[in-house]
């Protein structure tokens, strides 16, 4: 199915999907920790202008948009959206798909866009970041999550004992694609690495004090690459 249709009538499951799902709440949570800590240092005295593109239910937007003047967020699931402007009243949300109508706004300073480049297909991960650029002003930021990493320990012990084998956005495959968009990665943030086998991956582990301590491991150079989510600051060059 295509990527644009499989999230149209999923307005109302999905914050619960994630929240029910260990590991994928476990990964919000430190996106989150990790959003609080950069945005301030990429926007020191403000963030006039911010979209999130491709924004679902808001997870993100509703982080961000209270740290900025003026927020929008573009979607093409109307579901999703209905749930997005209940949780951020004073966001402007725009049902459109960018990559076929343009979205009417002035460039803007900052443009988030989570859980969607790791699940799109080529074709669409380039139209949207050829979008994207043209909706970012110059030395704008683009700050984007790859949660479907195939070169993560995760998936890759996962594919010896049989498991999902259809992930294809590696980390050297997106740096060419930003690259070749016009953006430049400027730091990346790798998370869970050390969550590699599906033994480790219930709420109790999760969430203890051990797992808080194992959690620095990402932090060690190089150890984005073997992550199987990763928050990547991109800046745009051209
Ligand atoms: C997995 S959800 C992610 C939502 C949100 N960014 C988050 O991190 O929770 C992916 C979203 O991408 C949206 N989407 C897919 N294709 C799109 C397109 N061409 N333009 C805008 N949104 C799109 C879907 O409707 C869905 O809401």
């Amino acid at each position: 199915m295509d990527y644009r249709e499989s999230h149209k009538q999923r307005g109302c499951s999905y914050d619960k999907y994630l929240t029910d799902e260990p590991f994928d709440a476990y990964m919000t949570e430190i996106e989150h920790n990790i959003l609080r800590k950069i945005i301030p240092s990429l926007f020191p005295n403000t963030l006039p202008t911010y979209l999130d593109f491709a924004c679902g239910t808001a997870r993100i937007t509703s982080l961000v948009s209270p740290l900025t003047k003026h927020s929008f967020g573009v979607d093409i699931s109307e579901s999703m959206l209905e749930k997005a402007k209940e949780k951020c009243p004073s966001t402007t949300f725009v049902h459109k798909d960018i990559t076929k109508e343009s979205l009417d706004i002035e460039p803007v300073d900052l443009i988030t866009s989570f859980r969607f480049f790791g699940n799109a297909q080529d074709s669409l991960r380039s139209e949207a970041l050829a979008k994207l650029n043209k909706l970012l002003k110059k030395d704008g930021y683009l700050l984007i999550n790859n949660h479907r990493n195939p070169w993560s320990l995760k998936y890759i012990l996962g594919r010896i004992t049989g498991g999902e084998s259809e992930l294809d956005l590696s980390p050297r495959k997106l740096q060419n694609l930003l690259n070749k968009n016009g953006f430049r990665i400027k730091k990346t943030y790798g998370i869970g690495t050390w969550v590699f086998r599906n033994s480790l991956i219930n709420s109790r582990r999760l969430n203890s004090k051990l797992a808080r301590y194992l959690e620095l491991l990402s932090k060690l150079p190089g150890v984005h690459l073997i992550s199987p989510d990763a928050v990547i600051i991109a800046q745009k060059y051209k």
